[in-house]
């Protein structure tokens, strides 16, 4: 027979009353990134929120934490499979250790364009890659455009042998590493939050960044020239912890994924805009010289790191590679 005493029954009435308050607590996603609110992974991170809130209010609360003030690019990726996170956009250079093939989008001079970037996106080669990872515990939800890169130092990079011995801040990535390597220069990998101070106090000389990047961290202060290469890509890959998201009410989750398409549609549109905005502010601060290529100034940049793509076609799949490039011609 079942006895319940009066004091078993003022705890179980009292775990049933937390029981209730605790299915009304909204869920809370925390978005860490590492880049200031005024660019396009800023702006997308504070629209997903905004847009998240208002369709699903009580439901859903979204925390926004910019300029890796909760973790930074060396830990965000560990945060986000510990669940202290529940969504990060790293960079495309930052998935090496999860998924070989994602190196695809740092491969020097591969697209034309953010265009051409756009379609191989949304074809079959790119839409695999968002799943590709779902093994190892991550689900991507989009990509986001930045943008174009754009070389900078403290000396005018005209041909490919101005970069030769100069010290490269670069991303955690191999093929970035190769990259100046290729060019007989010194790659340093640096999280990105260091790049400022390492720049100003000379442990690198130069970098590489859209203009959005640096003009938002102030790059262009300690750095009196850019030179306008377009030589690679830095986007992002929207993602999340794969049991999170799938242990997300249907509804709830249904809702976040069209939040989410409707954010990239939003981010993507914009993207290029901003880059302009800020190089236009970059000018206007009289701090750096902006540096123009000829086209054959670029082509002998494009020359000098073009083997690159050979080193890495093993691990990236020469197929991905042929469709990548098929995005510049349609
Ligand atoms: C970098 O480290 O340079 C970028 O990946 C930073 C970012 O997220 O745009």
């Amino acid at each position: 027979m079942l006895k319940m005493t009066a004091k078993a029954l003022v705890c179980a009435v009292s775990l049933g009353l937390a029981g209730l308050a605790n299915a009304a607590e909204p869920i809370v996603i925390k978005f860490s990134h590492v880049v200031a609110e005024h660019t396009p992974k800023g702006q997308g991170a504070l629209l997903f929120k905004k847009l998240a809130e208002e369709r699903l209010p009580g439901q859903v609360k979204v925390e926004v934490y910019s300029n890796s003030s909760l973790f930074g690019d060396g830990k965000e990726m560990e945060a986000l499979l510990l669940g202290d996170v529940q969504l990060i956009a790293p960079s495309l250079a930052k998935f090496e250790h999860y998924s070989k093939p994602i190196q695809i989008f740092d491969l020097p001079f591969l697209f034309d364009d953010i265009q051409a970037v756009d379609r191989f996106q949304k074809g079959p080669v790119g839409q695999e890659l968002l799943t590709s990872m779902e093994d190892k515990g991550i689900t991507g939800l989009g990509y986001w455009h930045n943008g174009l890169k754009q070389l900078s130092a403290n000396k005018p990079l005209r041909v490919p042998k101005d970069a030769r011995g100069l010290k490269f801040r670069v991303q955690a990535s191999a093929v970035l590493d190769e990259q100046f390597k290729a060019l007989r220069a010194n790659p340093r990998k640096m999280s990105f939050a260091e790049v400022y101070q390492g720049l100003q106090t000379g442990v690198v000389n130069g970098a590489e960044n859209p203009y959005s990047n640096i003009y938002s961290q102030k790059m262009h202060e300690v750095q009196k020239y850019i030179t306008e290469s377009n030589h690679g890509l830095l986007d992002y890959m929207v993602i999340t912890n794969t049991k999170f998201w799938n242990g997300l009410p249907a509804d709830v989750r249904t809702e976040l994924a069209k939040i989410m398409d409707e954010v990239t549609v939003e981010v993507n549109q914009h993207a290029e805009e901003i880059n302009q905005r800020d190089k236009q502010s970059i000018i206007d601060s009289g701090k750096t010289e902006i540096i123009t290529l000829t086209k054959e100034q670029r082509d002998q940049w494009r020359d000098q790191v073009r083997p690159v793509w050979k080193m890495f076609e093993k691990e990236i799949g020469a197929e991905r590679i042929k469709a990548a490039e098929a995005s510049n011609q349609e």
